[in-house]
Order: structure tokens, then C-alpha cells, then sequence
């Protein structure tokens, strides 16, 4: 994905919103942000992502991250889809922002353009770390629509990494072991993880996949 990509820093655009003009940088202040695009308004996969996106809205908020949805359309015309997101969602109310971007240049600044449609935004999602820096990307394609269970874990995993020297391993869940950072030596780690840590018993006898729980 050529573009603003992993620890750019997300340029600081004034951008028209459902809740009026926003700076990306005043909106982000000190919070981890997720900011989110979708191919159009009065689309299915759209309804139903910015459905689910309300519906998680207190697991994103329980967590300190805000949102910010874009499409490429009008303010009026997101107010109008909003009503029919909230019918479809069970009423879960659409309590984030969602940008407009009628010109289609916030899609271009922000790398969520659609390769095979440079008119159109993907589905992308960028997660902003406090520092104002891209910390995770996802680039869907308009026919698949997004989990946002694996946009908790994915976020719950960038959580853990920024407070210890850790890494999430493969279908790792909130409360599973992770794994100790290369960076890290055994000595180091028994001061860092006074809990204990398990190394793993390779045929290489090198003793880089330690587990530990945080
Ligand atoms: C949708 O949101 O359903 C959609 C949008 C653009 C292309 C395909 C699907």
C-alpha cells in the first residue's frame, strides 16, 4: 500500500464531519483513534459496517480509542444514511463522526483509495496511535465487509505491545500467553517478567519463543 502507511504521521486535515469541522490532530489529542473509510453512503456492506462500528462503540470506548468514519459523501447525505443505519442496527445510535469527502482528496492524503477504483475509497482502517502516528492498517475490498471483533483484538493486541516488550502471537485472544520481544534477552526477561516465562522446546535448541502471560 503505497502511501501513508505504519509509523507515518497522519496529516493534520481539516475535514467536514456530522459533527461539524475537525482537525485530525485535535480530534486524536492523546487518544489512540480509529479512523475508518467505506466505498459510499446508502450502500449494504456500508449500513451494516457503520452498524456494527455504533453497536461496538463502548468496547472501542472502554479501551480509551475513538472513531472517525469517512465516506465519500456529503454531510446532509451521511445525516440521511445515518437514520437508515440506525434503523437496520437495532437502534444502536451512530455516536462517532463520519467525515465527507466529496472530492475524494482526504482518500487520497489518507491512502484509502481503492486501487481498483481510484474514485472510490476501500474499506481502510487506520489505527493512530496519542503520537499522531499510523500504529495498524487494514485495506479491504468493497465485496468484504470487516470484523469488528478482529478490529478489538487487533487493537487489544497494539495496547499490550505499547505498555511491555511483548508480541501477540497467531489467533491470539485477550488472556492468552504472548510472546517475549526478540529484543529482549533471558536475563532481561526474568527481571521483566517476574511472573516466569516458558521458552519453547525447538529442534534449532534457540531459545527465541518464549511465552509469558501480562
Ligand atoms: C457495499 O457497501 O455494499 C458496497 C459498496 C461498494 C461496492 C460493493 C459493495
Amino acid at each position: 500500500m503505497p502511501g501513508l502507511t505504519l509509523g507515518d504521521t497522519l496529516p493534520n486535515l481539516e475535514v467536514e464531519t456530522t459533527h461539524g469541522k475537525i482537525k485530525l490532530h485535535d480530534y486524536v489529542n492523546n487518544s489512540y483513534t480509529i479512523i475508518f473509510s467505506h466505498p459510499g453512503d446508502f450502500t449494504p456492506v456500508c449500513t451494516t459496517e457503520l452498524g456494527m462500528m455504533a453497536a461496538y462503540a463502548d468496547k472501542f470506548a472502554q479501551r480509551g480509542v475513538k472513531l472517525l468514519g469517512l465516506s465519500c459523501d456529503d454531510v446532509n447525505s451521511h445525516n440521511e444514511w445515518i437514520k437508515d443505519i440506525e434503523s437496520f442496527n437495532n437502534g444502536h445510535k451512530v455516536t462517532y463522526p463520519i467525515a465527507a469527502d466529496p472530492k475524494r482528496d482526504i482518500i487520497k492524503q489518507l491512502n484509502m483509495v481503492d486501487p481498483d477504483d481510484t474514485q472510490s475509497p476501500s474499506r481502510a482502517l487506520h489505527v493512530v496511535g496519542p503520537d499522531k502516528k499510523i500504529k495498524l492498517s487494514f485495506l479491504y475490498p468493497a465485496s468484504t465487509g470487516r470484523n469488528m471483533d478482529e478490529v478489538v483484538r487487533a487493537l487489544d493486541s497494539l495496547l499490550k505491545a505499547s505498555k511491555h516488550k511483548i508480541a501477540t502471537p497467531a489467533n491470539w485472544k485477550p488472556g492468552e500467553p504472548v510472546v517475549i520481544a526478540p529484543s529482549v534477552s533471558n536475563d532481561e526477561a526474568k527481571e521483566m517478567f517476574q511472573q516466569g516465562f516458558d521458552i519453547a522446546d525447538l529442534p534449532s535448541k534457540k531459545e527465541y519463543l518464549r511465552f509469558t502471560v501480562v
